[in-house]
């Protein structure tokens, strides 16, 4: 499929963005882990999909202990996932196809490899190479007790003591997440102008934008101040009320400024300008939409919609919250079901609970911990016909809303979340900080079957992938889905191809419709289109209107239960 938007200069405002998981993509060495000629050699599966864009998640040299959000390197490719010759051929080729590439920029914190932490740790307290993180010395007489109370993401505190080189105890260093992520000390000139140059470095190379994670937390209180306990942790608190030391602290908008500035730079460029996609759980959507003010990013990931859960009344309220809120500052929204940090669709949909009912006011709280969501959810039993039945209707839904929307890989499947990974595999940092009480993200990063009765699944050619792979995947690959008119795959490329060709789609043109209400969720896109959604029990009767594309049989001209359908109108 050619794509007739790829040299629009606004093709962020619609774009179907695919996320890779580079570990997990496609094992083109044929050594257990995905890596850049994988995700190269898939580019045309992509093509016929019809996504917009690619997103691939860090693929940077790291030692892997958070899943490559753990940098190492800024300008290099990790070696278990290929060269910088092969992101050019693969950057080259995405564009061949009509695809733009959106690359993961870590700016919170780097691996405790990255050579400038090595630097510090060799230095001594005060130096210039201490400075650039958030080194202190310790509390208590000789300093054996952190700087602060905060506590780190994965469990756990967020400071970790250094050993100075002749043995004894030293000063400590922050690191909101795991301990091999040391965070940066922003207020150090050196780091921003790094950075500059790392976006420089990539967007030279052809890098379409960036999606920037933990996009709310680089700034941090001068005096890095204890924090409000958490009664769960013991730890000051994660929560992201307004005023808190550690996250959305001013100072993240000038950061984003320059960031921006330096994207505009390239409007002149055959590419056009460079774009952002921010990653910020955030609350109250007032907060988050100021990350996309026009001198700000351009998008941000619309977590309020992943983690709805399945009714009427929570999706509606999601959107009518979130459509005029970015509105309101000139940005589009976006649509998300999944990805890498989040129980995948199919299973979260099967669960007694899907998500937080957002139709109901609820006091301002932290937007969402995705690895405690998890944990809750995993807890619970899985329905998973359902799930899928209603994944697809999700992704109707998801499409057809004005904005730009996100896949993560395997998505378009239907795969589920592996729940039964083995304790002994499991590589979430969580795991471990947790004390073994929550298992993490690794059931939503197992590596995608293409084809083939067996494990890989074409993933690699034999060797064993990094975790393990379902048997019960033989039906759900690529090759299995591509074959079969009723399969998911097969439902994501005519969604795809419809949203593409149909006018309607790239207005932001969207009315409720007299039918929407109770169970069902109904609205006009442009002037032809109409998109219904039962989330009831009963089959709800079919307007009238030609049906382009639903998500289950419609019986006797009724739209079945957990089931969406577009019509012309
Ligand atoms: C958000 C990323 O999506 C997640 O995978 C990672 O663990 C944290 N940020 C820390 O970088």
């Amino acid at each position: 499929m050619t794509n007739p938007h790829f040299l629009d200069p606004d093709w962020w405002r619609h774009a179907v963005v695919y996320q890779v998981y580079p570990r997990s993509f496609a094992d083109a060495d044929n050594d257990g882990t995905g890596d850049v000629r994988g995700i190269t050699e898939k580019l045309p599966y992509l093509a016929d999909l019809g996504v917009d864009a690619v997103w691939v998640s860090p693929w940077y040299p790291s030692p892997l202990l958070d899943g490559g959000y753990d940098v190492a390197d800024h300008r290099d490719i990790s070696p278990d996932f290929g060269t910088l010759a092969d992101a050019d051929a693969f950057i080259a080729r995405a564009h061949e196809l009509g695809i733009r590439v959106i690359i993961d920029l870590v700016p919170n914190h780097s691996s405790w490899e990255h050579p400038w932490f090595k630097a510090a740790l060799a230095a001594p307290p005060g130096s210039p190479e201490r400075d650039r993180y958030l080194f202190r010395d310790g509390r208590g007489e000789h300093g054996e007790l952190p700087p602060n109370n905060w506590g780190s993401i994965f469990g756990g505190p967020a400071w970790t003591r250094t050993t100075d080189p002749d043995g004894t105890p030293g000063q400590w260093y922050l690191h909101l997440f795991d301990i091999s992520q040391p965070d940066w000390n922003w207020a150090n000139p050196e780091v921003p102008a790094m950075f500059d140059d790392v976006l420089r470095f990539w967007f030279d190379r052809g890098i379409d934008g960036f999606r920037v994670d933990v996009a709310d937390s680089m700034a941090k209180h001068p005096d890095l101040p204890d924090h409000v306990v958490n009664p769960h942790t013991g730890f000051g608190s994660n929560d992201k009320e307004p005023g808190a030391p550690h996250w959305d602290h001013p100072g993240v908008d000038e950061i984003q400024r320059r960031w921006r500035a330096v994207a505009d730079a390239y409007a002149d460029t055959e590419l056009g300008g460079r774009i952002f996609v921010a990653e910020a759980y955030l609350d109250p959507i007032e907060r988050l939409v100021e990350y996309v003010r026009p001198d700000r990013l351009h998008t941000t990931f619309n977590f309020d919609a992943l983690i709805s859960e399945w009714s009427a009344a929570s999706q509606r309220a999601v959107i009518d919250k979130t459509i005029p809120a970015h509105e309101s500052v000139g940005a589009p929204t976006t649509w998300v079901l999944g990805n890498h940090d989040n129980v995948r669709v199919a299973t979260r949909y099967g669960k007694p609970t899907t998500g937080r009912d957002y139709s109901v006011a609820e006091p301002l709280e932290s937007a969402g911990d995705p690895i405690e969501l998890g944990a809750q959810l995993i807890a619970m039993p899985t329905d998973l016909a359902i799930g899928r039945r209603r994944a697809r209707a999700a992704a109707l839904l998801e499409l057809a809303l004005p904005g730009s929307a996100y896949i993560y890989q395997g998505e378009e499947l239907g795969l589920e979340e592996v729940e039964d990974i083995p304790e002994h595999l499991l590589q979430d940092p969580a795991w471990e900080r947790s004390g073994h009480r929550v298992r993490g993200r690794d059931g939503c990063r197992v590596p995608l079957p293409w084809s083939g009765a067996a494990s890989p699944f074409g993933f690699g050619v034999d060797a064993e992938p990094w975790l393990p792979m379902p048997a019960h995947w033989a039906g759900l690959t690529a090759e299995a889905q591509a074959a079969d008119a009723t399969s998911m795959l097969t439902l994501y490329r005519t969604a795809l191809r419809l949203r593409r060709e149909r006018g309607d789609f790239r207005t932001d043109a969207l009315a409720f419709h007299p039918l929407d209400g109770g169970d069902v969720l109904a609205f006009t896109r442009g002037d032809g289109t109409l998109v219904v959604v039962n989330f009831g029990a009963d089959p709800v009767t079919l307007p009238a209107g030609e049906v382009l594309l639903a998500s289950a049989d419609l019986a006797d001209a009724k739209l079945p239960s957990d089931a969406t359908v577009w019509l012309a109108v």
